[in-house]
């Protein structure tokens, strides 16, 4: 290895152990430049260019919604309900299906949590909730490729020393019109994943994992 590289595989390795879940930030307030930073790091992310094929309308989009904002208000309550919606239908379901509620109990007791605070973490809770969205293709990998996105803004959301928490409910208000209005994208086109983004409140460990040779198999 060359010097520089390893110095560049040094501050990777550091970065990806740094990355962690934040649930709680401070009030202050991230520098813009830094959210674009971040979104730029979710452009360069892979995507499925072949479920995508060609169009004219660039197929990532991203929506910053600031703390405190018009918008920031009216999302919260409908977030809120979505979930409240999930959790009822959830519940309905797992009523007449004993595997279903043997296999959903963490979500639900998750929702059931996020019904009694009366709100969405990181919806409201940061200075930044940020929407990215990706146009449906086929196959439907919408999902995938906005997970590769949302990991490379985490690292660069780490690299800067701010916080970052997946909002995932995120994903189920792509069918939500007062969500899709709010974000400007035709309803129905697009598949979307969250996050909240600021300062973290608290200082977390580095992530704990078991070691490669102890989950990995090399078959002969
Ligand atoms: C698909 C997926 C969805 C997630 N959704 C949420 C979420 O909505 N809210 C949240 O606080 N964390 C969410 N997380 C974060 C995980 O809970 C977290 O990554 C895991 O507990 C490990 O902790 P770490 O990120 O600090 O290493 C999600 C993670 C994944 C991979």
């Amino acid at each position: 290895m060359t010097a520089k590289t390893e110095q560049d595989n040094a501050v990777l390795d550091r970065i990806i152990g740094e990355r962690r879940t934040c649930r709680t930030f401070t009030q202050k307030i991230p520098p813009d430049e830094m959210i674009d930073s971040i979104i730029h790091a979710g452009l360069h992310a892979p995507f499925a260019a072949s479920a995508i094929g060609s169009t004219d309308d660039y197929f990532r989009r991203f929506v910053v919604v600031r703390k405190g904002s018009p918008a920031m208000t009216e999302l919260i309550p409908l977030v809120f309900n979505e979930v409240v919606a999930m959790a009822g239908e959830l519940e309905r379901a797992a009523a007449k299906n004993a595997q279903l509620r043997e296999q959903a109990a963490g979500f639900m007791n998750r929702l059931a949590t996020i019904k009694n605070i009366g709100m969405v973490p990181g919806v409201g809770t940061a200075p930044f909730y940020i929407v990215a969205a990706e146009k449906k293709g086929f196959p439907p990998v919408e999902q995938q490729s906005l997970s590769h996105c949302m990991e490379n803004m985490w690292l660069k959301a780490t690299a800067l020393g701010l916080g970052f928490q997946l909002v995932s409910v995120t994903a189920q208000m792509a069918d939500n019109p007062g969500f899709c209005r709010i974000t400007g994208l035709e309803h129905g086109k697009w598949a979307y994943m969250g996050c909240a983004i600021g300062y973290p409140a608290e200082k977390l460990s580095p992530s704990i994992r078991p070691s490669a040779r102890e989950v990995t198999a090399w078959p002969e």
